[in-house]
This record gives structure tokens, sequence and C-alpha cells, in this order.
């Protein structure tokens, strides 16, 4: 049989979703729905460590969320300021690591200092770790990638003859991440929304109705669980990839 350990997916990665809708049925501002957000992902965090999950990746803030209300954007800036100052003794004492993925030189200057703090605090932990999308979406980032591809073939540094996955994926921003096994995507929507479109090329997809706020460690072992009964085939047949029974 196969080990329960090899079901335990090495990398989630979340679009945490519903906030607003959180919010709204209490009759609160948005932003105290992004509030409670912030409390689930301290749970969610440890949960993953807990479970075994290797690397979560979180969607915390897309290209395209810029054109919410400036109140709304300011407002989440300033919870991400206050999460990373209140996570970095967290962080380091439970050995994560924290990476980035996102044009974070486009962040506000504080929550810019912020990160590069937490992420230097971090930087030499290697059995867990949290990626934080920030300001990303999958289109800005193969255009980042090309750009830097084609100064690197410009300035001689490979060939155009020489690409293959392996070698272009060096210029994404996830360079140094393994792809995501399964994406969580709670409050019901069932859609990528630009998010790691080609990393996730053959993820397993879960969906839940519940809202962020409320998302908590047994609804993130049920996707774990649900990612456990799923086949996944890379393109093989069934008998292919089914562990041989004697
Ligand atoms: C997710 O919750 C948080 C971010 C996108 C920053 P939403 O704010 O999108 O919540 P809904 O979709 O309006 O309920
Ligand atoms: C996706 O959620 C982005 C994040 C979770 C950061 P959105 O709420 O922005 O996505 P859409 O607009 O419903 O597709
Ligand atoms: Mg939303």
């Amino acid at each position: 049989m196969t080990p329960v350990t090899a079901k335990i997916p090495q990398h989630v990665a979340i679009i945490m979703d519903g906030n607003g809708r959180w919010a709204k049925q209490r009759g609160l501002p948005r932003l105290e729905g992004h509030r409670r957000g912030v409390e689930t992902v301290r749970t969610v965090v440890d949960a993953a460590r807990e479970i075994g999950i290797r690397y979560l990746t979180l969607y915390a803030f897309s290209v395209e969320n810029w054109q919410r209300p400036p109140d709304e954007v300011s407002g989440l800036m300033g919870l991400l300021d206050f999460f990373l100052r209140r996570e970095l003794d967290n962080l380091t004492k439970n050995r994560v690591r924290l990476h980035t993925i996102g044009r974070t030189q486009e962040l506000p200057e504080n929550v810019q200092r912020e990160l590069r703090r937490v992420t230097d605090a971090t930087a030499s932990f290697t059995e867990w770790h949290l990626v934080l999308a920030l300001n990303y979406s999958a289109r800005t980032e193969i255009v980042d990638a090309a750009r830097a591809y084609a100064a690197a073939v410009a300035a001689g540094h490979t060939s155009p003859d020489a690409t293959t996955w392996d070698t272009f994926g060096r210029y994404l921003y996830t360079a140094d991440l393994p792809d995501p096994d399964l994406i969580i995507r709670t409050s019901g929507e069932q859609r990528i929304s630009n998010f790691l479109l080609l990393q996730g090329a053959y993820a397993e997809m879960v969906f839940t109705p519940v809202l962020w706020p409320d998302f908590g460690a047994g609804d993130l072992q049920a996707a774990v669980t649900e990612f456990a009964r799923r086949e996944r085939r890379f393109g093989l047949t069934s008998e292919q990839v089914k562990p041989a029974t004697s």
C-alpha cells in the first residue's frame, strides 16, 4: 500500500476569498472581513505545518486588486504590514521561511521594508516555506519572465535554442519553488483569477463554499483528504500510475 505520507501534498496554494462577503453578511465594513482573514492566515500556517505541508502559498493581493476602492487597498496594505510585524516571532520560532511572488517592488515602502526584514530573518530555514503572492498576476509573471529571459539572451547568457520548460522556468517568480500539488479556493467561486496558471498546470483543485474568515484547520485537513483520494495521472493512463498491487 502507498504510505499515507506520500499523499500529503508537498505544496498547497490557496486563493483566500470571501472576506468581503463574510463582513457583508454581518453588516460590517469589508475591512473587518480582511482583519478576520488575517487571523485565519495564522491558523492555516500552523495547521499546514502540523499536517506536514512543506510549502504553503497564499494569494493575498492580485495586480487587479489595486482597482478596488482606495480605502480598501490602503486598509489591506496596513494589514499586511501588521501581519508581517506580528508574525516574525511565530515564523522564526517554527522555522518557517518567508518567500514572496509578485511585483513586490510596487508595494508601499513600509511593506517592502517589513517583507525584507522577515524574508532576511527566515532565509536560513529549509523545512517549512510560506509564500505570499503579493501584487501577483500570472500574466505579469510571464511578461516579467519573458523580459528577463530576453535580456539574458541579449547578454549572451543563454540561447533560444537551448530553451526548455526547465530553463525558462528559472525566470519565473517561482524559480526556487516546487509546483503546487493542490490549489484550494474558498468562498464558492470556481475560478483561478490569474493565479499560478503555469505552475498549476497539473494541480488538483478543491473548491469549498467556506468563506476565508471561517476557514479552519479542519477545512484544510478536509481538502488534503480530498487530494489524497484523487488519482493524478499527468497524461498517463490509470493503469500506468497505479502502484503495483501484489
Ligand atoms: C479576498 O476576499 C481577499 C482579497 C482579494 C484581498 P475578497 O475581498 O475578495 O472577498 P469577496 O470576494 O468580496 O467576498
Ligand atoms: C483573487 O480574489 C485574488 C486574491 C485572493 C488575492 P478576487 O476576489 O480578487 O477574485 P475575483 O475578482 O473574484 O476573480
Ligand atoms: Mg473576492
